[in-house]
């Protein structure tokens, strides 16, 4: 093996654990980042590394030279026809170090080929596609703000993908959400940020037929997944888009839903106008969210620029009443039981109380025959709620 030529990068990640930890989250990162760039590995000695999208797909450009988890990983590129000097190679190793690991990611080989770059355009190349994009990624905040983005305002990767499909810390607002809408098989529900499509799932088994929208293709494999005989039977209809551009077109649905959505928006008003624009006459809306109160909690962390938003009642009664809606009104329901019952841990179960968690209810103007919104003494004894008492729900329309 040619001595490296670049130590790109080395971590310590004292708080992950040993390599055993380490390289499994690692390695699932790794393969799903080239699968989103268009690059499929095969984990495995000797595994190939293949163009998924390119023109020739299936071509194997590269493969596993060494496969040692959880201690290295060592890749290698094919070289070019032109290739005279070692192909290119990159070593990930993880090494115990205390009770965490070290990371390090080496590059070697691939420069010294007949018709390489001169000297100062592979400095040039070092310049611009190495040091600067890591620079950037170590700005502070980024990873902060990286890590909002995967989690939250458009999950993606291994972990967001896994908690997606049956998000026990959702279920509580799920389960909110379904009892006040009470959909029944006539309805058409609207789902903005879908993610995995765990609450269309339970939407759907009451007979309804339903459209959602999400921008993470991530999220919207999931959902796919999690609801194939739906979307096999055209009750289902999963689509690419943004809440701030519906794709489609209006008053098409008879009720619409968004849960832990709005924080990530950027312009809240526009995306319930949209909702606004295609339900139809009388139809009825809720969104779930978190208060601010959650600020500073595990829920969401501190409150900073770039972050999550959350908004007190007025601002979403603002929010909705500038969209259109009528009928608007909030609930604080007390979900502690129901976290408790869908296994939410205990030392997390203050999040459901009523302080922390809101349902806006609103309604596009109003129709005869339409269902009513819940109110809070009609909630079920469940998820009853607190509006009109001590939080004086914020009713107008
Ligand atoms: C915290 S997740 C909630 C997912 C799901 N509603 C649930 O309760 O489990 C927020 C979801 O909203 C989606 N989202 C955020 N902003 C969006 C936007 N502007 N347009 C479409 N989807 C958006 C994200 O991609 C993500 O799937």
């Amino acid at each position: 093996m040619p001595a490296p030529r670049t130590a790109v990068v080395q971590i310590r990640s004292h708080g992950s654990g040993p390599p055993g930890n380490v390289f499994p989250v690692l390695w699932g990162e790794i393969s799903s980042a080239l699968l989103q760039r268009g690059w499929l590995i095969d984990s495995e000695p000797g595994g190939r590394l293949r163009a998924a999208r390119e023109r020739s797909p299936g071509e194997e450009v590269g493969h596993v030279e060494r496969w040692d988890p959880p201690h290295e990983v060592r890749l290698v590129w094919k070289a070019d026809a032109t290739g005279a000097g070692p192909a290119p190679r990159l070593t990930v190793q993880c090494r115990a170090e205390g009770a965490g690991t070290l990371v390090r990611v080496e590059h070697s080989g691939g420069a010294s080929q007949r018709g390489a770059p001169r000297e100062e355009q592979e400095l040039g190349w070092l310049a611009s596609e190495v040091v600067v994009p890591l620079l950037l990624a170590i700005a502070p905040g980024r990873l902060v703000e990286w890590a909002d983005d995967r989690g939250g305002r458009r999950p993606s990767g291994p972990a967001s993908r896994a908690l997606y499909q049956e998000p026990v810390y959702h279920r509580p607002g799920f389960q909110a959400i379904l009892e006040g809408l009470g959909l029944r098989p006539d309805d058409v529900l609207l789902e903005v940020g879908c993610g995995g499509g765990a609450l269309l799932k339970r939407a759907l088994a009451t007979g309804c037929t339903a459209a959602a929208v999400d921008h993470s293709a991530d999220m919207l494999a999931v959902a796919s997944q999690q609801n194939a005989r739906a979307l096999a039977d055209g009750r289902l209809q999963l689509r690419y888009g943004d809440a701030a551009a519906l794709p489609f077109p209006g008053e098409r649905f008879t009720c619409a839903v968004m849960s832990g959505v709005l924080p990530w928006l950027p312009d809240p008003v526009g995306a319930f106008r949209e909702v606004f624009r295609t339900l139809r006459p009388g139809g009825r809306f809720v969104a779930w969210t978190s208060t601010p109160r959650t600020y500073g909690t595990p829920a969401a962390g501190p409150k900073r620029r770039g972050g999550a938003r959350l908004y007190d009642d007025r601002a979403l009664v603002r929010f909705a009443r500038a969209a259109g809606f009528s009928e608007i009104r909030t609930d604080h329901p007390d979900l502690r039981p129901v976290a408790r019952t869908v296994g939410v841990p205990r030392h997390h179960r203050f999040l459901f109380g009523p302080e922390y968690g809101v349902l806006l209810w609103a309604r596009r103007g109003r129709a005869a025959g339409r269902p009513d919104l819940p109110r809070g003494a009609a909630l079920p004894r469940r998820v009853r709620s607190r509006a009109g008492r001590t939080l004086g729900s914020a009713r107008t329309g």
